[in-house]
């Protein structure tokens, strides 16, 4: 039998990637699955091979978060584990970012090893929109937010859960440039609540991923 034989499981992001993974090894252990997802197709596609129930939401959107976590209640009577994974490194589609990550600090060195000076920079900082910052902000901290309130709804009167925070090795370490900015109030929004929560049994746990760029 597996461990989580007879749970109920949410995963946001879970359409693809590290909360896909998740979603994977909970279904192993017997969870029954929740697959949120941005996207609608990938949320679908990862529930159906799996076996689950897939729900596009923006995780950014408060009044989205409501609805989803409403049929959540309707369609399965209780919640026990919300995994909030849902996220990006860089802005959706900003391969620019990504590519300097991957490619200035090379040169950096190979600067420094030819007798210096630094040339190249990242400059990530100074060149991000509001909007991106925005978005960064709204879909970590606010979508881990929104969707722990809704959950607790769901988790509180059950005097049991476990909620999972996707913070990043960045927020213990620090990081590159901007990417630091949402995972270390994650793992702070992590520690309070799992103090408020603990006297109904629920835990709060954050995990902090090594940064791996996509190439
Ligand atoms: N991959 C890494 O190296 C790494 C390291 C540290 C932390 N993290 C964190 O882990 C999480 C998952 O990262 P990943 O590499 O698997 O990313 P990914 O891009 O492979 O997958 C993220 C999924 O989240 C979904 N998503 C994005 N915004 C959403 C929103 N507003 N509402 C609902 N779903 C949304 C995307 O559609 C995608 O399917 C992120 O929060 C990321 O910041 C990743």
């Amino acid at each position: 039998m597996g461990r989580l034989e007879g749970k109920i499981a949410l995963v946001t992001g879970g359409g693809a990637g590290i909360g896909a993974r998740i979603a994977r090894r909970f279904r192993e252990e017997g969870a029954d699955l929740i697959i949120n997802d941005l996207r609608e197709e990938v949320a679908h596609k990862v529930a159906a091979e799996l076996g689950g129930m897939g729900i596009a939401a923006d995780v950014a959107d408060s009044t989205a978060v409501r609805a989803m976590f409403e049929h959540v209640a309707s369609q399965f009577g209780r919640l026990d584990i919300l995994v909030n994974n849902a996220g990006f490194g860089f802005a959706p589609g900003d391969d620019k970012s990504v590519r300097r990550v991957n490619e200035v600090p090379l040169k950096q060195q190979a600067e420094l090893a030819a007798g210096g000076p630094i040339a190249t920079h990242l400059d990530l900082t100074v060149e991000m929109s509001d909007e991106d910052w925005t978005r960064m902000i709204a879909v970590h901290l606010n979508g881990t937010f929104f969707c722990s309130r809704e959950a607790l709804k769901i988790m509180n009167p059950q005097l049991c859960g476990c909620i999972i925070n996707m913070g990043s090795i960045m927020g213990t370490t620090g990081g590159i440039g901007v990417t630091t900015a949402q995972p270390r109030p994650i793992l702070g929004f992590t520690r309070s609540l799992a103090r408020e929560v603990v006297s109904r049994g629920i835990r709060v746990n954050a995990l902090a991923p090594v940064l791996s760029i996509p190439s």
